[in-house]
């Protein structure tokens, strides 16, 4: 399914009542399998560009759509959250079930659904223990087998690995891929971490500080599968270095003020 999006922006009013320019006309599209990062500082606007695309959150102005053939049984959008947003009182297996409860899905066809994502994103004997009893990259596997469960056309995934540790976190992503590659979903995955940017995207969305504008779109010549030995490759060198400019400049300009 291809993501569009028009002129998105989006302002919020704070505590006092006064506007915050959070998003200002952010086009791009997002083609159907496509795994596309979006990147940029924090309070950017990318949680907020991606809970637009869920429809969690209006825009205040510009559209977001679809094209393409969406199957009505499922939804077109699911979620990874950054903080593992798991329900602390559902086990494992009751988490990832709780969007096929929401579709409505008999109860054995949940059981299998939810064992095949479970097997899938590595989770295979920890069905039943509960959040508090998991490590967080653990947890983030539960969070990401209940989004693919429920087999949205679309996957949004919003920082879902910044909270864990250098070395968990590249299993993830690496693991994630491999889970991408197998179910070729269309993946919009925000971070403000350039090298993870490059790292899992075939095209890199670069957004300014706020309000969020779109700066560039950064193509990413790499082969798949990645290996972690291509962040030596002078693509990828090239391409976090333009970025990391662009980032830079908005950074300075940020001081400045
Ligand atoms: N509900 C809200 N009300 C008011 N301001 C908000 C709200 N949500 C986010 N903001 C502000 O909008 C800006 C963008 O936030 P966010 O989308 O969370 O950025 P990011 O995810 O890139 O860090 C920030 O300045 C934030 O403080
Ligand atoms: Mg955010």
């Amino acid at each position: 399914m291809r993501v569009v999006l028009e002129g998105v922006s989006k302002t919020y009013a704070d505590r006092h009542g006064h506007p915050v320019e959070a998003l200002c006309e952010v086009s791009a599209r997002v083609e159907s399998e496509e795994f596309v990062t979006i990147v940029g500082p924090s309070g950017c606007g990318k949680s907020t560009l991606l809970q637009i695309v869920a429809g969690l959150l209006a825009p205040s102005g510009g559209r977001v759509y679809f094209e393409g053939a969406a199957a009505a049984d499922r939804p077109i959008t699911a979620m990874v959250f950054q903080e593992f947003a798991l329900f602390p009182w559902r086990t494992a297996q009751a988490n990832v079930e709780f969007g096929l409860e929401e579709l409505g899905v008999p109860a054995a066809e949940r059981a299998r659904r939810a064992q095949q994502y479970i097997e899938l994103a590595g989770l295979a004997g920890f069905e039943g223990k509960y959040p508090y009893q998991l490590s967080g990259g653990m947890r983030q596997r539960v969070g990401i087998a209940r989004a693919l469960a429920v087999d949205p056309a679309v996957l949004l995934m919003d920082e879902p690995f910044s909270a864990l540790d250098a070395q968990t976190r590249q299993l993830m992503q690496e693991e994630l891929l491999a889970i991408w590659e197998r179910t070729r979903k269309t993946i919009i995955y925000v971070t403000h971490n350039i090298q993870e940017a490059v790292y899992m995207a075939d095209r890199v969305i670069v957004l300014s500080r706020r309000p969020g504008r779109v700066l560039a779109e950064v193509l990413v010549e790499l082969k798949r599968p990645r290996v972690e030995t291509m962040v030596a490759e002078p693509v990828f060198i090239q391409a976090t270095g333009r970025i990391w400019r662009l980032i830079k400049d908005q950074a300075r300009q940020a001081l400045v003020q």
